[in-house]
């Protein structure tokens, strides 16, 4: 299904942007893996992908990717929009201006400005020779329902839902489908930061999934199923949606 398409992963040097290359590279993909950490050189070396450092909250840098992915590729397939950060658990009155600031920079801006980059590209290959693509988009539950301590992510998550199904919308007849992956807490760096930094680890864990009816964080295994579900050119009537992997959060 995916042997030979151009995929490119935002946020590919740890995580769920790490399981994913690993997930696409063993279905033959041509990988194009970017981050602002440096360590996504050595993941693509891994994979025998293509690496560039780049940082989501640049919409020059989301240009760069794109002309790189069809340098490649000669055009791209799929678009991992993962990179993304959080805060530590703070209330909106304790959350300082610059932490909400680069929140919104790299996880809503940083999806604006991926999107703007990517689905010109997309379109021309539409009017070119009729082919389809795929981009998904890293939400979180917290982009679907309220999430106290975490405000400013919140509401940076809501708006890429927000955007994920306004970009579906604009361009369901372009044929390229546009969705978002909306995972409760996952057991990656991102969640384990959080952990360690509480007094109690234990404590933090069970805090973390408390509201959770499987009263487990979810594993990268299966958020990477359903970032393939989606990506999959046979999943081809699924656009605007945004997918929960809650353990049953938002079944209430
Ligand atoms: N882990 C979770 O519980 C969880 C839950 C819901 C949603 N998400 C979302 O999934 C995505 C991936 O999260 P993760 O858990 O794998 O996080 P992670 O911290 O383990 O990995 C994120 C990666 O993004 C990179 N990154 C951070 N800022 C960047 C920037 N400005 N430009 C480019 N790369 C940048 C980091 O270097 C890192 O390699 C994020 O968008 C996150 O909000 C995660």
């Amino acid at each position: 299904m995916f042997e030979g398409k151009t995929v490119l992963i935002t946020g590919a040097a740890a995580g769920l942007g790490e399981a994913a290359a690993e997930a696409f590279a063993a279905r033959g993909t041509k990988l194009l893996l970017s981050d602002i950490s440096p360590q996504v050189e050595d993941v693509a070396a891994r994979l025998g992908a293509a690496w560039m450092i780049a940082d989501a909250a640049s919409p020059q840098d989301h240009k760069a990717l794109v002309a790189k992915a069809v340098e490649i590729g000669g055009r791209l397939d799929v678009a991992l929009n993962n990179a993304g950060i959080v805060h530590q658990p703070m209330r909106i009155e304790q959350t300082p201006e610059d932490i909400a600031r680069r929140v919104i920079e790299v996880d809503l801006l940083g999806m604006f400005w991926a999107l703007q980059a990517q689905l010109p590209q997309l379109q021309q290959q539409n009017r070119a020779d009729g082919s389809t693509s795929a981009i998904i988009n890293l939400s979180s539950i917290a982009g679907l329902v309220a999430a106290p301590t975490l405000g400013i992510y919140a509401a940076a998550k809501h708006g890429v839902t927000g955007l994920t199904r306004t970009a579906a919308l604009e361009n369901a007849r372009r044929g390229i489908r546009v969705n978002a992956i909306c995972p409760a807490f996952t057991r990656t760096k991102m969640v384990a930061d959080v952990i360690s930094a509480a007094p109690d680890k234990a404590a933090a864990e069970a805090e973390l999934t408390r509201g959770v009816p499987m009263k487990r964080l979810a594993e990268r295994e299966e958020i990477i199923a359903a970032i393939l579900f989606a990506a999959d050119p046979q999943n081809s009537f699924m656009t605007g949606q945004t997918i929960a992997l809650d353990g049953g959060v938002t079944a209430y």
